[in-house]
């Protein structure tokens, strides 16, 4: 059962700066809510319990945002607009935060989650990728295929190839429907990717992929990717990829986040 998720929102968001300097990516509105009210409510959704939330000194607006607001509450009452009480409901869940002190990579940031997951399996969940599905959301159907295969799950998604470059890209041994059994993954393949099918951020991880990170001393040396650590854990065990369903959207690409604004105000079909 996989009850616990990380979600990492300690990037600098350097593709989106300037606005970037103040407001946190994971802050972005979309429809009135944040992004990563979204991915709580995705959690939370499929079925996770306790969330570790890694920020670092520059996000703490999202801290104050899964507060409750005591005196916005009364104001609103004071002033007969109870009725907008509604719009202050967070989603039901315990939400705990570290701080990650330089942002050294993804790979660094779950590290900080090692004494929260303890020997649990559990979810990591990236907060600039949206991925709207009908059915399922992405996080649950990746959890359907752990309580099935008890190994990491990664989801993909296919790109063109045009894409791959910036993604990391799998190379598979075998497939069984949208069930890849995975080979290796290739960080951003300069040339000649080994499939199109690229790592979003959706992720299932067992706890031995902690002992898979490798740790780097210095603060701005080169990114700890949880790609390699990924890699590394494939040497030991199965891990699976998953083509998930549904739209994805990442909004560190401006284009990307203004075509999801529009299409959750029905203004666009999927993609
Ligand atoms: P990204 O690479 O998409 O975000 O990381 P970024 O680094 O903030 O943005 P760019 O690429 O410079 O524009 C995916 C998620 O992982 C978090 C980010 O906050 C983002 O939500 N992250 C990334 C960390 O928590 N720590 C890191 O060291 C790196």
């Amino acid at each position: 059962m996989i009850k616990k998720a990380i979600i990492p929102a300690a990037g600098y968001g350097t593709r989106s700066l300037p606005i970037t300097k103040v407001l946190p990516k994971e802050m972005f509105p979309i429809k009135g809510k944040p992004s990563i009210h979204y991915i709580v409510e995705e959690a939370v959704e499929s079925g996770i319990e306790e969330i570790l939330i890694i920020v670092s000194k520059y996000k703490n607006l999202i801290v104050d945002y899964f507060d409750v607001s005591l005196e916005l509450e009364a104001f609103l009452e004071s002033r007969n607009k109870a009725y907008l009480l509604d719009k202050l409901v967070l989603p039901k869940v315990h939400i705990q935060y570290t701080r990650q002190p330089y942002a050294r990579g993804l790979g660094d940031a779950i590290l900080l989650g090692r004494s929260f997951a303890g020997n649990d399996p559990f979810a990591v969940l990236l907060p600039d990728d949206i991925i709207i599905n009908q059915g399922a959301n992405a996080t649950k159907q990746l959890i359907d295929l752990y309580n099935t295969v008890e190994s990491p799950v990664i989801a993909l998604k296919y790109m063109k190839d045009e894409l791959l470059h910036k993604y990391g890209v799998v190379d598979i041994t075998s497939q069984e429907g949208q069930v890849h059994h995975l080979k290796s993954i290739i960080e951003k393949p300069k040339h000649s990717p080994p499939s199109n099918l690229a790592v979003v951020g959706r992720y299932i991880m067992t706890p031995d992929i902690f002992d898979c990170i490798t740790v780097k001393s210095g603060e701005f040396g080169e990114e700890i990717q949880l790609t390699d650590a990924i890699c590394k854990l494939m040497a030991n065990r199965a891990c699976y990829g998953y083509e998930i369903e549904g739209d994805r959207f990442d909004i560190g690409i401006e284009e990307e986040y203004l075509q999801l604004i529009r299409y959750i105000h029905g203004l666009e079909n999927p993609i």
